[in-house]
Formats: structure tokens, sequence, C-alpha cells
């Protein structure tokens, strides 16, 4: 049995001549959140799709716990919230996650179980007599996550299950993922537009552009390495301080905050700093230094893509781990 959960291995999808999956290798390990992101059109869904095996590749292949894409083993073990999940008109929440329970194996009585367990979890209880096809965006996300969970599988894949939610909605269910993963012991796999609010809630960013994996990192690891670096300093004379660092550091005076410097050299620019501060006798108010959000690491990124840049180079280098 493979150690990872889930495997790719140079993974196409072509639609004619088209490729929406470019040779994505890929290594996931269990009990982690993976998030995946990327722009319109990226490859986020087929990849998705390619997992759960409702997609074929047309070159390369993959395992899911050492079973192949898309056997009776792999799947499951496989839970899968689509992105836009098309609910039978006339079928009542309760009716739908028993028949989706029955579909996926269960018996009658087991599913019925399994549902009832699951309207508790979701607190869909009071609408279990309502039919689907009617209800809210954010309560239709609920049932499809509930129905990604009904045979308790031990791979999530969540297809942006936040997409077109209010924010107190988004982070219910950004709350739910978490608590399920803590719960079950589940590998999640969750792609998002929504960068910074995905921040708080994964272990590892898969960044996908143009159908090729170019970033595959732990979250602290991916802003480390993109780090440019930016220092908060305020002093009584700020021009001053601005004046010493000119020629060696990029600097700008912001209003009401004190000074943005960017550097990769971090500690040397801070012996700079406090021996600039020393030796003309200025008092220091502020030094602080700048986590990168995930956004910013996004738009470095396509920065990069766009550019051709180092950045891409360095992180094409890492990706595929
Ligand atoms: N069945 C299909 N036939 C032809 N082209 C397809 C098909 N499915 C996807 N594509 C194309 O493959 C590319 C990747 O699509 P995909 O849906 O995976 O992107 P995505 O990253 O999920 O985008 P989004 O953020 O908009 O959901 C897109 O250019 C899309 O038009
Ligand atoms: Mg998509």
């Amino acid at each position: 049995m493979s150690e990872y959960c889930i495997e790719l291995n140079g993974i196409t999808k072509k639609f004619g001549s088209f490729t929406a999956v470019n040779d994505v290798n890929l290594k996931l390990e269990s009990g982690k959140i993976y998030g995946i992101v990327g722009p319109n059109g990226a490859g986020k869904s087929t990849t998705m799709a390619l997992i759960m095996g409702s997609l074929f590749p047309t070159s390369g292949d993959g395992t899911v716990f050492g079973h192949p894409l898309a056997s009776p083993e792999a799947l499951k073990v496989l839970g899968y919230s689509p992105e836009f999940t098309s609910f039978y008109s006339d079928m009542k929440c309760y009716e739908y996650l028993w028949y989706m329970g029955c579909l996926s194996g269960l018996s009658s009585e087991e599913s019925a179980k399994r549902t009832n367990e699951l309207l508790d979890q979701f607190e869909l209880r009071a609408h279990k007599d309502r039919k689907v096809a009617k209800f809210s965006t954010g309560m239709k996300k609920k049932v499809s996550l509930a129905q990604a969970m009904i045979h308790h599988p031990k791979v999530l894949l969540l297809d942006e299950p936040t997409a077109n939610l209010d924010p107190t909605s988004r982070q219910e269910i950004l709350d739910t993922v978490r608590r399920m993963v803590q719960d079950e012991h589940l590998t999640v796999l969750i792609s998002s537009h929504v960068l910074t609010e995905l921040e708080t809630v994964i272990s590892h960013v898969l960044m996908i552009d143009h159908g090729r994996l170019i970033l595959n990192a732990p979250i602290a690891e991916a802003q480390e390495m993109f780090k440019q670096g930016i220092l908060w300093v305020d002093t009584d004379d700020n021009e001053k301080l601005i004046l010493g660092l000119s020629g060696k550091y990029k600097t700008e005076a912001v209003e009401g905050e004190g000074v943005r410097i960017t550097t990769k050299e971090m500690d040397a620019l801070k012996k700079d700093v406090v021996s600039l501060v020393y030796s003309n006798g200025m008092q220091l108010n502020k030094l602080s230094e700048e986590v990168l959000s995930l956004d910013s690491l996004y738009k470095q990124m396509m920065e990069g893509e766009k550019n051709g840049s180092d950045t891409e180079k360095d992180a094409s280098e890492n990706a595929g781990a």
C-alpha cells in the first residue's frame, strides 16, 4: 500500500487538441488539507474529475490509497462535492441524501442512519422534507457536502464549496470542513478563488496554471519561499531613515504607517535599520515584519508566469514534490 493517499503520475487531459491538465505529478499525504488555487480555466476542476474517475486521462495515471483511479476501491474512499451540483427537482433533502447513500453502496438501513446523522451534523434537520432544488445556494452547498460524506470517505474533494456564498455561510462551510478533518482524520483537496479564506484552513498549497502544477508546498514554506521581505519601520525622522537606506533597499513612505522597506535580505536590513537608528540617535516607534498572505503569493506567482521570471523557475523546481 502506498504511503500517499493520492498519487498522480504525469497525468494529462486533453479535450481535442486543447490540453486542460498538463503532465501533473502529485502526491497527497493523509490527514492534510490541500488548497488548489489558480485562475479560471487553470484546470482545477478537471484535475479533481480525473482523481474522481469521472474523466479519464489522455496519458499518465494515478492511484487512491494504492488503487487505480476510477476503480471501485478508489471510488469507495473518495467523497466529491462538485463545482455545480444538479439536484433532482422533486427530491426532498432526506430522500436525496438517502438515495445518494444507497448509490454509494450503503444498504437502505445504513443509508437512513447515516442520513439522519448528517442532517444533524449539517443542521439540515428542520429542512429535511423540503425540496433541495428550492434551497438557497448556501444550503445546497451544505447538502452537497453532506452527500460527499455519506459513505464515510477518507478523502474529500471539494470543488469551490464556498463559491457564491455570503461571508457568514462561507465561514460556516469552512468551519464544517475543519471539524470533519479533525473528527474523521480526512484528507481534503479544496479549490477556491477566495484565497485569503483558504489560508486559514489549508496546510499545503497547490497552484495550477494553464494545466500545469506550478507550486506544491506547505503553506508556511510557500510563504517563506516568496517572501519579498517587507519590513515596516517608523521612527521620529523617517526622511533620514529613507536617505540612509537609499541605494541599498527599496523604500516607500506610507502616510500614518511609517516606511515600507522591501528586501530579500531581511537579516541584513534589520541590522542596517538598527545601526542607522542608533548612530543617528533616532527614536524607533515600529519595526515589524510582514507575513505574506496567500493572496500576495498567488499574485506573485501569476506575475511570474506572465513574465517568465525567476519566480516561475524557482516555483517549478519546487512543484510536484
Ligand atoms: N468537457 C470539456 N470539453 C472541453 N474543454 C473543457 C472541458 N472541461 C474543461 N474544459 C476546458 O479545460 C480548461 C480547464 O477547465 P477547468 O474547469 O478544469 O478549470 P478550473 O480551473 O476549474 O476553472 P474555474 O476556476 O473557472 O472553475 C478550461 O479551458 C475549460 O474550458
Ligand atoms: Mg472549476
